[in-house]
């Protein structure tokens, strides 16, 4: 009975993809920095530990930044043994040295691999050594894992991410397990058992056309995250130069109303004032971290102005309008409909803007409400975002 039992299970087990990734890691989006968008190959343990200072004294430790990601090419070969080589010119003490000094910061650390035979720079993957990895990195006390899709010729997603996840489980060490698939195969449909987040798109880049592309392809995806599991529109790109401030302002925006993770993509150790408030702005990090987790829909499109929404704690809710034009708009802005506007009851939403308080997370000040309708002029690709708290 009992043999038969045992057996039941790993049957179970070996053909239903059952996987159990580590619970209760990343409740809400996990916020951070990595070196690819800014620094590409360029990475060193100069360059790492800088960062992880910036990230104290900045001020972005304190709104909530966490996890500091040594994005690709930190490794160079593997040796008979099969273990990774670090390349020792860039990182002369290793990583678990550079861990031991994110860690003493009160900070968290991250590296990247990849599923395939090699990395999409062309550095060893992860392929046929993902138990020998896991152990590796649980070693130098890694926290976070971002796991790649390059070079993976005939290999299915799914078993891939899974074989890699079961590796970090056994090795033993809570790790955040980022899969970076690039949504080629809806991990959105699978992921949610085997990662904490999943790329839901191609890189991005620092443009506007890109980023806006970006959020398109959100759409239909906000079913799928929450608590633990999240879709993941790739790292942010404010403060790199591509775009403009309004431009940052609405892809920080967006990414908090899409409860996406917050990973900066620049150079912490140099950042205008205008690049400092948008990465904290910590009225909009409150939407982003908020435990309900609900990613925004969009309730209104009419082209080139859009209307998301997500619902927030206690009855709460998150608003922005978005002017995707190239001109400036002005738009009419209609309180009561905002708040009884949702996804899941349309226009029967049980409360009345007299029991909210509305504040405007940009101009960081409430707003009065008296006059349920005001025009508001929004300049060429910008954003107003309101958050209704129930009074
Ligand atoms: C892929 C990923 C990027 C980055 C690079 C590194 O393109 O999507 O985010 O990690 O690889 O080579």
């Amino acid at each position: 009975m009992k043999v038969k039992l045992i057996l039941a299970l790993f049957v179970f087990t070996a053909f239903s993809g059952y996987s159990q990734k580590f619970d209760n890691l990343a409740q809400t989006p996990p916020m951070g920095w990595n070196s690819w968008n800014k620094f590409a190959c360029d990475v060193s343990e100069d360059l790492i530990m800088g960062m992880a200072d910036a990230m104290v004294s900045s001020g972005m430790m304190d709104a909530g930044y966490e996890y500091v990601v040594i994005d690709d090419c930190w490794q160079v070969g593997r040796d008979q043994n099969g273990e990774i080589i670090v390349d020792k010119e860039r990182f002369p003490h290793g990583i678990k040295y550079l861990a031991d000094y994110i860690h003493a910061k009160g900070l968290k650390f991250g590296i990247y691999s990849c599923a395939g035979s090699k990395t999409c720079a062309g550095r060893p993957g992860g392929f046929g050594h993902e138990y020998q990895d896991a152990r590796t990195y649980a070693g130098w006390g890694v926290d976070y894992l971002k796991y790649d899709w390059c070079n993976t010729t005939t290999q299915d997603s799914r078993s891939s991410y899974t074989n890699m996840s079961d590796a970090l489980r056994t090795a033993g060490r809570p790790i955040v397990f980022s899969i970076c698939e690039w949504g080629s195969t809806k991990p959105w449909e699978w992921a949610k058992e085997v990662g904490h987040l999943w790329r839901t798109t191609g890189d991005i880049l620092d443009r506007w056309d890109a980023m806006i592309g970006i959020v398109d392809k959100q759409r239909d995806l906000a079913e799928y995250a929450g608590p633990g599991h999240w879709n993941d529109p790739d790292m942010l790109e404010i403060g790199n130069g591509g775009m403009t401030t309004e431009e940052y302002k609405t892809h920080f925006s967006m990414w908090c109303m899409m409860a996406a993770p917050l990973m900066a993509g620049n150079d912490l150790a140099d950042m205008s004032d205008d690049t400092k408030e948008i990465l904290m702005n910590s009225e909009l990090i409150t939407i982003d971290q908020d435990p309900l987790g609900k990613q925004a829909s969009c309730y209104r499109d009419n082209g080139d102005y859009e209307i998301w929404g997500r619902a927030l704690e206690n009855d709460g809710k998150a608003i922005c309008l978005l002017n995707r034009s190239d001109e400036d708009k002005e738009v009419q802005v209609n309180f009561t409909s905002l708040l009884k506007t949702s996804d899941n009851y349309w226009y029967t939403y049980p409360y009345k803007l007299q029991d909210y308080k509305v504040r405007d997370l940009w101009e960081h000040k409430e707003l009065k409400t008296d006059k349920n309708i005001i025009m508001v002029k929004m300049p060429p690709h910008s954003v107003k975002v309101y958050r209704f708290i129930k009074k």
